[in-house]
C-alpha cells in the first residue's frame, strides 16, 4: 500500500514540474499536488497552499508511516520549508489527525495570480479557504473584468471578487449568507489593499438578493421576514459558483434539478452584452445537458445566449475521460 501510494505521488509531482513553473510566473504558489481519484490512488488529495501542505483523505484514514512517507517525498521535491497537516473526512465531518507543530500560531497565507489569500484556520477545523479547482475560472474573470461591474454570487471567501477588484473592475459585490466566509472575504480584500469603494459584501441569501437586482418578486417563506432591501441593479459580469444543494427560507439551490431558478434571475440582472461565468459541481449532470438547460432558460427569459465557452480546470485537476465534475462556462449574452 505504502509503495503504491508513494509511486503515484511521485508520478503526479513529476507531471507537474512545468505547470508549477507556469504558475510561479503568474504569481501562484498554490495547487493540487495529487488528485488521487484520477492519479492512481482514489480517496486522497494533497494540496499546496503557499508553504502549507494539506493532505486530505476521504475513504480510509492513513497511518503515521504513510504521512511520514508523503512528507518525505514532497519535501525532497520542493526542497523548501513546508508545513504539513492532515485531515480525514467522514460522514460530512472533517477530523484533523496530524499537524506539524510549527503550524500552531502561524499566519496562513497563499498567493494566486499575484494576490494574497487566507488559507485556513486549523483551530476551527475549517476547509481550505480558497478552492483551487476554480482557479481557471478566476483567471478568465481577471482577464475580462477591467472597467466592468462584477457580481460574485455564492462568494464564499470572495476570492473572485477580490481578484476582479484588483484587476480593475469598476466595483464588485460579493454575496454569501455566511458571516464567517464574508469575514474572511473582508480580510482577503484588506490583505490586497482593495479600497472600500471597489468592493461590497452582502450577507444575505442568494434568492432575495438576485431577485431584487433582477426586478423579480421575492418569494418563499422568507419573503415575509426581514431581508436586506436592495434596488434593481444590472451588472456587466456575474460570477456564480453555487453549491450542489442548499435549502433556505427563500427556496432551494438545486443545481441538479433546477439550475434555472439560479440562472434566470442572473440573466435578468445583466447589462446588454453581459456575461455570466457559472459553475456546476456535480458529476451527475453532463456538460451537454447543462448547456441545453441554460440555453432553454435564456430563451424563456427573453435573452438568448450569443455564445458559450467551456473553461477547463487547470491541469492539477486531471480528468482522464475529459469529464471533470467541476464544469465552468462563460456564457455571453
Ligand atoms: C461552492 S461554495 C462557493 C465557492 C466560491 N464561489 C469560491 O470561489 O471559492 C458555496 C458558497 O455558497 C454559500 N451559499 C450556499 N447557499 C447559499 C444561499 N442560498 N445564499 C447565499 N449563499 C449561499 C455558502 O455559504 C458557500 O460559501
Amino acid at each position: 500500500m505504502l509503495e503504491e501510494i508513494s509511486k503515484s505521488i511521485i508520478v503526479a509531482l513529476e507531471k507537474r514540474v512545468n505547470f508549477i513553473k507556469k504558475l510561479e510566473l503568474e504569481g501562484t504558489d498554490s495547487l493540487r499536488l495529487f488528485h488521487g481519484i484520477n492519479e492512481g490512488y482514489p480517496g486522497i488529495a494533497i494540496d499546496k497552499y503557499g508553504d502549507q501542505i494539506i493532505i486530505q483523505t476521504f475513504r480510509r484514514a492513513i497511518e503515521t508511516e504513510e504521512i511520514e512517507e508523503i512528507k518525505r517525498i514532497i519535501k525532497s521535491f520542493f526542497k523548501i520549508d513546508l508545513f504539513f497537516s492532515y485531515r480525514h473526512r467522514e460522514k460530512g465531518k472533517s477530523h484533523l489527525l496530524y499537524l506539524d507543530k510549527e503550524n500552531v500560531n502561524r499566519e496562513f497565507n497563499c498567493s494566486e495570480m499575484g494576490l494574497s489569500y487566507e488559507v485556513l484556520d486549523f483551530k476551527q477545523g475549517l476547509d481550505p479557504l480558497l478552492f483551487l479547482d476554480l482557479r481557471s475560472g478566476r483567471r478568465y474573470l481577471s482577464k475580462i473584468c477591467k472597467g466592468k461591474t462584477v457580481l460574485n454570487l455564492f462568494s464564499y471567501t470572495c476570492s473572485a471578487g477580490v481578484l476582479a477588484a484588483a484587476n480593475g473592475a469598476k466595483f464588485t459585490i460579493n454575496v454569501d449568507f455566511s458571516k464567517t466566509w464574508l469575514e474572511y472575504g473582508k480580510l482577503n480584500a484588506k490583505k490586497n489593499n482593495i479600497s472600500s469603494d471597489k468592493i461590497r459584501f452582502i450577507e444575505e441569501d442568494f434568492f432575495p438578493v438576485i431577485r431584487q437586482f433582477s426586478g423579480l418578486e421575492v418569494k418563499g417563506r422568507g419573503a415575509r421576514k426581514k431581508y436586506t432591501k436592495l434596488n434593481k441593479q444590472k451588472f456587466d459580469i456575474i460570477f456564480m459558483d453555487p453549491p450542489t444543494f442548499a435549502k433556505s427560507n427563500f427556496g432551494a439551490v438545486d443545481i441538479i434539478n433546477d439550475y434555472q431558478s439560479l440562472f434566470k434571475p442572473a440573466i435578468l440582472s445583466l447589462e446588454d452584452n453581459g456575461e455570466i461565468i457559472c459553475t456546476n459541481h456535480t458529476s451527475s449532470v453532463e456538460m451537454d445537458t447543462w448547456i441545453d438547460t441554460l440555453k432553454r432558460c435564456a430563451i424563456k427569459a427573453g435573452k438568448p445566449i450569443k455564445d458559450i465557452d467551456i473553461i477547463e480546470p487547470d491541469e492539477d485537476f486531471p480528468s482522464p475521460d475529459n469529464k471533470h465534475p467541476l464544469k465552468i462556462l462563460s456564457v455571453k449574452f
